[in-house]
């Protein structure tokens, strides 16, 4: 069954790929971005039938409650993403990541509409002495990001038509690359200065590539109501990885990268954990690409695209 989906931030990193995908699959998408980085991402899609894009802010209520009357699904995206940023402009990131999803969700609860919703666990396992999670782990956020989006999943999850999913690190291409993610970001590194130093190089992370990301969408818009009314780990579970063992993934396949650790120096990043995507699991999806796979096609990326890199860890 064809489906009516408003996206808005679909012109991002997982925005972009997830619209591409639902364009192919059929069904009609509407996108609103106020386009922060660029309208390229989207290009492809211009000429399809089944696409609709607004070029405007989810900050402008009468446009999200236009929107939202025309659609059956809300996977709002729209987000000023990572803690650098949010740090830079912190009364947007409490505009945009907090303040326009109560906003948004008051209508949805009104129209009846449902709600897929995509937030970070980086909140997990931040000083806490067990490092094992699972959903019902307490999340600590440090960050502004990490706050404003744990708030927000809050008040996305007391509506009963939503998903929440608590997504790992995400990696992979996209048609809007994104350098700062650990993954792509150390690939990107070991290319182009074929050394990668390592501070904290025993914290534990999980990952997902984006194209499961994607799967786990259009995964649940199929299954809605068996999903509906919970939150989700989504990440691989073959991918708990310390940052020591990413990076000899990485040095396999790029023999000549040297790996060098530094004692002396704090990650911003405070995440160390061992997170369960068992229960999604149990639902009937698993996330597939492998982390292997993802490094072999962010090697290709990154050798014959001129992407530039944005952050450093
Ligand atoms: N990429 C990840 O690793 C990851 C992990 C967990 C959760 N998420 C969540 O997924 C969502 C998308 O993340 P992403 O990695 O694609 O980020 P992104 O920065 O690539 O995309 C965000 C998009 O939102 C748009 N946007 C920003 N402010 C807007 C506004 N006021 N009105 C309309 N559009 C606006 C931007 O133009 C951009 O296209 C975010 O909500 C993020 O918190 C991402």
């Amino acid at each position: 069954m064809k489906k009516k989906i408003l996206i808005t931030g679909g012109a991002g990193y997982i925005g972009s790929k997830l619209v591409t995908k639902l364009i192919n699959l059929g069904h009609e998408v509407t996108v609103l971005d106020v386009l922060k980085f660029s309208s390229k991402p989207l290009n492809h899609l211009f000429g399809k039938k089944n696409f609709h894009f607004i070029k405007g802010d989810v900050r402008q209520k009468k446009i999200i409650e236009k929107l939202v009357k025309k659609n059956e699904f809300i996977i709002p995206l729209a987000a000023l993403v990572g803690a650098p940023l949010c740090e830079k402009n912190k009364k947007e990131a409490n505009e945009v990541n907090l303040y326009s999803i109560n906003h948004l969700m008051k209508i949805i609860k009104k129209k009846n509409k449902k709600v897929i919703y995509l937030t970070t666990n980086s909140g997990y396992g931040v000083g806490a002495k067990n490092k094992y999670c699972d959903e019902k782990s307490p999340l600590n956020p440090i960050s502004l990001y990490g706050r404003t989006k744990v708030q927000a999943e809050k008040i996305v999850m007391n509506y009963k038509n939503s998903i929440g999913f608590r997504l790992a690190t995400v990696f992979g291409y996209s048609y809007r690359m994104r350098t700062d993610l650990l993954v792509n970001n150390f690939v990107y590194k070991s290319l182009h200065e074929k050394k990668l130093t390592l501070f904290e190089p025993h914290f534990r992370r999980n990952y997902i590539h984006i194209d499961d990301v994607v799967d786990a969408i259009i995964y649940s818009i199929k299954n809605f109501n068996i999903l509906k009314s919970e939150v989700y780990n989504l990440g691989l579970s073959s991918a708990n990885l310390t940052k020591y063992m990413l990076a000899k993934k990485i040095q396999k396949k790029l023999k000549f990268l040297k790996i060098r650790i530094v004692h002396n120096k704090k990650d911003p990043d405070q995440r160390d954990y061992y997170v369960s995507n068992k229960k999604i699991e149990k639902k009937g999806f698993k996330a597939q690409v492998l982390i292997e796979n993802g490094i072999d096609e962010l090697i290709k990326v990154f050798s014959y695209s001129d992407e530039k890199i944005i952050n450093n860890y």
